[in-house]
């Protein structure tokens, strides 16, 4: 229902040129901290980000993101993994400390959120409200948490 990836990058210093295919950053010692990591379009951006930024990798489930950490750092990046549930206030609020315990309160470069609370398609008389809860939860809600938390004043 709500769905897509979100990049919100924060550091002046960076220049990113996105397009579908290709992204290109001239950076700093800041991270990048990717909410929403699995097998898809996470995969991708987290291999991308790494080779410029030590990057936290978050999704609820271990088996998520671990076998992309173990591979990042074993190629020379940088990257941690913490389960986070990115609907859930608390859950968040934890990661972001980890994070900042982890890479030494150093700056966010840039913040991309990929969670999504699934894919709903049904008839609009069909449609229940409940099919559209998940959805403003962890696409709508979970976003503003995840990326406008680390918004630099
Ligand atoms: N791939 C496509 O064909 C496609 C098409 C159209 C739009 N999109 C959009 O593109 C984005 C990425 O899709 P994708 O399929 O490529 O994703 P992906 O990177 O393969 O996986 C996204 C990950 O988000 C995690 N996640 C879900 N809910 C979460 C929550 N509440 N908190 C934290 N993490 C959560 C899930 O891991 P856990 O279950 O472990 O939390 C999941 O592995 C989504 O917004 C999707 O709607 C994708």
């Amino acid at each position: 229902m709500v769905a897509g990836t979100i990049i919100c990058v924060y550091h002046q210093a960076i220049l990113c040129h996105l397009s579908p295919t290709f992204i290109t950053i001239m950076s700093t010692k800041a991270f990048a901290v990717i909410a929403g990591v699995g097998s898809g379009t996470g995969t991708s951006l987290a291999r991308r980000f790494a080779k410029e930024y030590p990057i936290a990798l978050l999704a609820r489930n271990p088996e998520s993101y671990e076998g992309l950490v173990q591979e990042i750092n074993n190629s020379g990046g940088k990257a941690i993994g913490i389960s986070t549930d990115a609907s859930d206030e608390e859950s968040v609020k934890s990661a972001f400390k980890t994070i900042a315990q982890k890479y030494e309160d150093a700056p966010c470069a840039a913040a991309i959120y990929n969670a999504s609370g699934g894919f709903v398609r049904k008839p609009f008389l069909e449609t229940q409200i409940e099919d559209l809860e998940k959805g403003w939860a962890v696409t709508v809600y979970g976003h503003i948490r995840a990326i406008c938390y680390q918004r630099p004043d």
